[in-house]
C-alpha cells in the first residue's frame, strides 16, 4: 500500500496492473477501496491507481475547513507529476469523484485521455441541495458518523444490495474523519456548474448510472450524457454505489470506453 508525501500532506493510494494509467476517484464519504473489484479486473488493461483524496481513507487528516474540488484536482496533478505520469490518464470518478474529475479536466485538460463519470452530475448544487448539506453537517457534528451513516446506507444502495455491501459502505463512512465530512460538504456546496467542460472536451466520455440511484436520477444522467456527447449506460440492479453493487457491469462499461482511446 504505497504512501506519497506532497502538497503538505501524506497520501495513500492503491496500484495494480500495467499499461496506461487509469485514475479512480472515490465518492463522498468513501475511500479508494470502493474500486477494488474494478482494479482487479482491469489490471491487465491499465495501471489502475486509486487514491484516497485529501482527508479521506488512509491519507493524512486534513486541517482545511473546506475541501474544494479544485483542491483535490491540484493534489491529483501533483500526484501525477510525482509518480512520473506524463501521458495523461483515463479518469474514473463516482459522484464527488466525478465532481473532482471535472475540476481536473477543466484545470488540466491535456492530462485527461478519457472520462468515466459514475452516478454524478456536472451541474452545481441547487439551493435545496445546499440546504440539505447544512442539515447533514449539523447531524454529523451533533450525532456522529454512525448516525450519519445510518441515514445514508439505505438511500445509497439498491434494495437488492447484500448485507456485506452495506457493511462495506458503512465501514468507509465511519472511517472518514468528521471534520473531513464537514469540509467536503462545504466544498461540494461551492462547486460551479461544469457542463461546458464536458461539452467542449474532445475525449471519449461515458456517463454511467445505477438504475435505482436516488442521488442522481437516470433521467438526469441521460440528460447529462445527451447534452455533452458522452455515451450512456444504466446499470441494472444498482443504486448509487454501482462499482460495489454491480462490479462487473462497471468493468464492462469501462472496457468499452477505453476501447475508444
Ligand atoms: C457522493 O457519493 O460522492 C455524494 O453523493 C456526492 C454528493 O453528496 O453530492
Amino acid at each position: 500500500m504505497p504512501y506519497l508525501e506532497f502538497n503538505d500532506a501524506t497520501f495513500h493510494y492503491h496500484v495494480k496492473g500495467d499499461g496506461p494509467v487509469a485514475l479512480f476517484l472515490h465518492g463522498f464519504p468513501f475511500d479508494a477501496s470502493m474500486w477494488a473489484e474494478q482494479m482487479d479486473d482491469l489490471a491487465g488493461l491499465r495501471r489502475c491507481v486509486a487514491i484516497d483524496l485529501r482527508g479521506f481513507g488512509r491519507s493524512e487528516r486534513s486541517a482545511r475547513p473546506v475541501l474544494t474540488m479544485e483542491d483535490h484536482a491540484d493534489d491529483l496533478a501533483t500526484f501525477l507529476t510525482k509518480t512520473s505520469v506524463v501521458a495523461g490518464v483515463d479518469l474514473v470518478g463516482l459522484s464527488m469523484g466525478g465532481y473532482v474529475a471535472l475540476a481536473f479536466a477543466q484545470r488540466y485538460p491535456d492530462q485527461v485521455r478519457s472520462l468515466a463519470l459514475l452516478d454524478t452530475r456536472a451541474t452545481a448544487d441547487t439551493e435545496e441541495a445546499k440546504a440539505g448539506r447544512d442539515v447533514a453537517e449539523a447531524l454529523v457534528v451533533r450525532e456522529g458518523r454512525s448516525a450519519f451513516a445510518a441515514t445514508l446506507i439505505d438511500a445509497l444502495l439498491a434494495e437488492e444490495a447484500s448485507p456485506w455491501m452495506k457493511a462495506r459502505v458503512r465501514t468507509m463512512i465511519e472511517a472518514t474523519p468528521t471534520e473531513t465530512i464537514v469540509a467536503a460538504l462545504e466544498g461540494m456546496k461551492q462547486r460551479p456548474d461544469r457542463t461546458q467542460v464536458m461539452a467542449h472536451a474532445q475525449i471519449p466520455m461515458a456517463v454511467i448510472v445505477g438504475e435505482h440511484d436516488r442521488w442522481v436520477s437516470v433521467d438526469d444522467a441521460q440528460r447529462m450524457a445527451e447534452s455533452t456527447g458522452a455515451s450512456f449506460t444504466v446499470v441494472p440492479g444498482a443504486g448509487h454505489m454501482t462499482p460495489i453493487e454491480q462490479p462487473g457491469a462497471v468493468v464492462s462499461a469501462l472496457r468499452a470506453l477505453w476501447l475508444k482511446t
